[in-house]
């Protein structure tokens, strides 16, 4: 790099830096943590695109006659989970934010591990819904602490994580019905996809 550039690029930093944003500065005025919060965020995000692949290849793993009614189960949750990811995305950026670069670090951070295939059978429907129930009882902690952060102060991101721990919280039910016989109302979704609550901050997955 010369060093006609180098000084653009720093002026181009600093003047970043120096951008008054007043969607920001509210925020904080209000008694958000602005960095604490970010950071939360690109948290569930990896956890959420993590979860996303994990569920696919679980799904794959759901086989014979039993396996195929879980199949629909785990497809209409994973389809949410990618939509979760999409919907905080806008949050993470307004607000100064970013996602990390390299993605191995980014899949690293969700610490998703035990959502790989049960082991030594990674066909064990039993074992396979445990898996996908942990997975949904552990975004709605995550999900509940962004809407703590955020309830009367950012309404913009509480918006976000409140559709997103209402899908949540039926994913959790119906990996509880699936395991446990506990009725979960509406077990599935009129197709898969549908993400009742958060399809309005994920439009970009409409085709
Ligand atoms: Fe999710
Ligand atoms: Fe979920």
């Amino acid at each position: 790099m010369n060093l006609m550039s180098k000084e653009n690029t720093d002026r181009a930093e600093k003047s970043i830096e120096q951008i008054n944003v007043v969607g920001v500065k509210v925020l904080e005025q209000n008694g958000i943590n602005v960095e604490e919060l970010v950071k939360a965020l690109v948290y569930n995000a990896s956890v959420e695109f993590a979860a996303y692949y994990y569920f696919t290849n679980l799904r794959m793993h759901c086989t014979g006659t039993e396996g195929e009614s879980i199949k629909g189960i785990i497809e209409d949750a994973r389809l949410e989970d990618l939509s979760h990811f999409e919907s905080c995305l806008s949050r993470i950026y307004e607000l100064g934010g970013r996602l990390p670069n390299d993605a191995e670090e980014f899949i690293r951070i969700s610490g998703t591990e035990f959502l790989q295939l049960p082991s030594p059978d990674p066909t064990n429907l039993k074992e396979i819904l445990e898996k996908c129930l942990k997975a949904e009882q552990g975004a709605i902690v995550n999900w509940n602490k962004v809407c703590n952060m955020t309830i009367g102060k950012d309404p913009a991101t509480y918006d976000v994580a409140k559709d997103i721990l209402r899908e949540e919280i039926e994913h959790e039910a119906w990996f509880l019905e699936m395991l446990y016989k506990r009725p979960s109302a509406h077990i599935r979704r009129k197709y898969p996809g549908e993400r009742p609550h958060t399809h309005k901050h994920s439009r970009s997955l409409d085709i």
